[in-house]
């Protein structure tokens, strides 16, 4: 009697669930979830696995640009940006992948469904999350965020962003969360442990050095191996010993001469075997060139899939040149996610996520990131003021997200003028119909694509003369001026008229500041921005800044809340504004060569990104990094190390005061000057930071931070090595990067090595970086 028939007559004979409850089912084939996933393999075909490793295909709906392609599918989830193949002879069931890191991007209309919609909340961008420094709220962001993946049926959310904010032209700075890996590392952490307590797949991306749009598919990133690992590698290794995510992208470009998804020695030696990651590896979409490399490296799924995939796998096992073995382990590890899948389980999503609850915490965690950069004599909070005007097109077009991938289709984006009728403002309106009438005719003449990728029109604004604005400010009590800046995936920011304000711009900001500035009334400046701009030329104009970046749907009712009192801002820069571009150190190395499309960019600036390089070389920046000011002021006392002596770790404690006369919060940061004897070092780096509690006047909080040997360590090129030198360290206690309120040093007597690793990864070319000698 053949097997299967063997085990038919069982289910007959035995109870009726007996053979349901079977490793083989009727075609007699070991079950996913019951069988081991080696007998499963050993049973499928080279088609089959084939099938496992490559996605399930992009159809009609994909987004394409010059510089790449985003998901977008209509499967069981529409919008989504793609899925695995289902193979149910085995019980394998088909993972939906889903955008993105400032919430879910899947069609909030369904073409087949005239009564649902399925909409999304659309939070802070990342940048904004790590600008509030609260590693609680993140995770309950991403805790939310992957509930609404999981009650929309998707499992893996393709998020967070976790890029190192190298240079501030980079088209896609506001998904991600900063130039210092540490602060990148905790916050991806949070945010992945927040979205995978659903038991939905977070997906860090983008594996390694995705660091600028322009020819993001094909730029050779020439790097060396110390900022590497100090730098861009190093917040993803913190986000995968702290929080396992399931899965990473690997990224479009190049490092050091191979395609992320192509290298083993990144994917297998680094993430796998040094730092024990045991998930999934993922291409972008589209990404890398060679799939049997691809397999061979460890990037376990090829997305979103294609036929051309498929059949050169299929060629290269039967010609010899791929060891089936390399196959069966890029599917086991797929087959390993698959069956902890949320799809696997047949949970029974509801598609009614609880979006007025999510809404409420995107204002809050909206209000909490958003930074105050100037507030000259208490302008800030506004009380007292009858009247308001509100100048610059962002204040009535906010700009709530950036573009591509990382756009969310939320049902209702609250607009600055919107925020502020909500928080009960009297404002101009006919200001607001002059503006709506603008804005509406210039969506006319220049009609906006639902879905962008890149740069889109950015309405201009309008040119008011001196007499109009005199009118205006007779008028009202305080003007406020939106600056708007919109861009993403695909395109990177242009330093004129992107990174620096146009004309226009600057000549309306001073005009208006003059003339309320004769009447004895202030002028607010709000930046609507997803990445650093210029600020040095008309800074002076304004009495207060205000930086919410990209805030979400929420966007006018959290920057309602910060203008009006009820929040006080305790969001702090994460980036470094420049004076100007050139004084950024990666300015002379971005996008690389050729400017137009560049095939190699070459990291000349080594570790010396944003602060470390401002702070090393003396370079004044407009706001440093880590700056944020509140309405109220606080104290820093009492600065304690558990030993003066470094042995395994030391603690650091500090207890801030609130000194002012309302609630606030602070951001307290740790930086740590090494001895930089034989080693080159930055002049200090942040090695810890906590948010304190909301503090009534008065009120006191100790915190404390711990210190490991990795944190004195640097990275010493000719060794593979992390060494901490022998010596003195300094702990500098901050505010801001530069803000130091207390230092306090503790001795390192021997050199310790505190982790060596492999060669790999080494540059092909001479990079002249930069060094700092002291
Ligand atoms: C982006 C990814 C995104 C993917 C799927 C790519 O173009 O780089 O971040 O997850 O598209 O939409």
């Amino acid at each position: 009697m053949s097997c299967s028939k063997t085990f038919l007559l069982l289910c007959f004979l035995l109870p009726f669930n007996w053979c349901f409850s079977q490793p083989f089912n009727s075609n007699n084939k070991p079950q996913l979830g019951t069988s081991s996933i080696k007998s499963i393999i050993s049973e499928m075909t080279l088609e089959e696995k084939i099938q496992v490793v490559v996605g399930a295909g992009l159809d009609s709906q994909a987004s394409q640009s010059d510089d790449g392609i985003i998901g977008d599918v209509k499967g069981r989830v529409q919008g989504a940006a793609g899925s695995t193949n289902s193979l149910p002879k085995y019980g394998i069931p088909e993972m939906i992948l889903s955008d993105g890191p400032a919430g879910l991007r899947i069609d909030p209309i369904r073409h087949n469904d005239s009564i649902n919609t399925y909409y999304a909340t659309a939070w802070p961008v990342g940048l904004l999350l790590a600008s509030s420094w609260d590693t609680t709220l993140i995770a309950s962001v991403g805790k939310a965020l992957g509930n609404e993946a999981k009650e929309y049926g998707v499992d893996v959310l393709l998020a967070p962003g976790m890029n190192l904010i190298r240079d501030p032209l980079n088209g896609r700075n506001f998904e991600y969360y900063s130039e210092d890996p540490l602060l990148s590392g905790f916050i991806g952490a949070a945010y992945v442990k927040g979205v995978q307590s659903n038991g939905v797949g977070s997906t860090i991306k983008h594996f390694v050095a995705n660091n600028q749009e322009s020819n993001r598919l094909n730029v050779n990133v020439n790097v060396s191996e110390r900022a590497l690992r100090e730098l861009y590698l190093r917040g993803f290794e913190i986000a995968v010993k702290q929080a396992s995510p399931l899965w990473v992208m690997s990224s479009y470009n190049k490092v050091n001469g191979t395609y992320t998804p192509e290298s083993y020695d990144l994917l297998t030696t680094i993430l796998r075997k040094e730092w024990g990651f045991k998930g999934g590896v993922m291409t972008d979409w589209g990404g890398g060139r060679n799939t049997v490399e691809q397999m061979r490296a460890g990037n376990d799924l090829i997305m979103p899939g294609a036929e051309f995939a498929t059949q050169t796998i299929l060629k290269a096992v039967k010609n010899g040149s791929l060891d089936e073995k390399i196959l069966d382990e890029n599917v086991e590890r797929i087959l390993a996610l698959a069956v902890n899948s949320l799809s696997f389980k047949k949970y029974n999503y509801n598609n009614t996520p609880d979006l007025n609850g999510h809404a409420v915490l995107a204002r809050k965690a909206a209000s909490e990131g958003i930074v105050l950069l100037k507030n000259t004599n208490n302008t800030l909070p506004i009380v007292k003021i009858n009247k308001l005007a509100l100048f610059g097109c962002a204040s009535y077009d906010t700009f709530t997200g950036g573009t591509g991938s990382g756009e969310v289709y939320s049902k209702d984006n609250v607009s600055i003028v919107d925020g502020l009728k909500n928080a009960g403002f009297n404002y101009d309106s006919e200001l607001e119909l002059r503006y709506d009438k603008h804005i509406t005719q210039d969506k006319i003449d220049f009609p906006r694509p639902k879905k962008t990728l890149g740069k889109v029109r950015i309405t201009p604004e309008i040119f008011f003369s001196k007499e109009q604005i005199e009118e205006v400010a007779n008028n009202n009590d305080i003007a406020i001026f939106t600056i708007g800046r919109q861009i993403g995936e695909g395109k990177d920011v242009d330093v004129e008229d992107g990174f620096n304000l146009n004309e226009l711009e600057k000549e309306q900001i001073k005009t208006i500041a003059e003339i309320f500035h004769a009447k004895n009334k202030k002028l607010v400046v709000i930046i609507n921005a997803g990445g650093a701009i210029e600020t040095v030329s008309w800074h002076n104009s304004a009495d207060a800044i205000l930086l919410p970046w990209k805030a979400g749907q929420e966007s006018g009712n959290a920057i309602a809340d910060v203008l009006n009192g009820l929040v006080n801002p305790s969001g702090k820069l994460t980036v470094t504004f420049p004076k100007k571009y050139e004084d950024v150190s990666s300015s002379n190395n971005f996008p690389g060569t050729p400017a137009k499309r560049p095939k190699q960019v070459n990291y000349e600036e080594g570790v010396y990104v944003g602060y470390r390089y401002f702070n090393s070389f003396n370079i004044e920046p407009a706001y440093e990094f880590g700056f944020g000011l509140s309405y109220t002021q606080f104290e820093y006392r009492h600065l304690k190390l558990s030993s003066k002596k470094f042995k395994d770790f030391i603690s650091v404690s500090i207890t801030v005061t609130n000194t002012g006369h309302v609630a606030g919060k602070e951001v307290v940061q740790l930086y740590l000057s090494a001895p930089a004897a034989s080693l080159d070092r930055p002049e200090a780096e942040l090695k810890g930071f906590a948010k304190t509690a909301l503090l009534a006047p008065g009120a006191s909080q100790t915190v404390t931070f711990k210190l490991s040997a990795k944190d004195l360590a640097s990275y010493v090129t000719d060794q593979s090595a992390w060494i901490a030198e022998a010596g003195k360290y300094a702990v500098k206690i901050g505010a801001s990067s530069k803000d130091i309120k207390q230092t306090s040093q503790f001795a390192l007597k021997q050199v310790l090595l505190v982790e060596k690793v492999n060669k790999v990864l080494t540059p092909q070319i001479a990079i002249s970086e930069l060094i700092h000698k002291k």
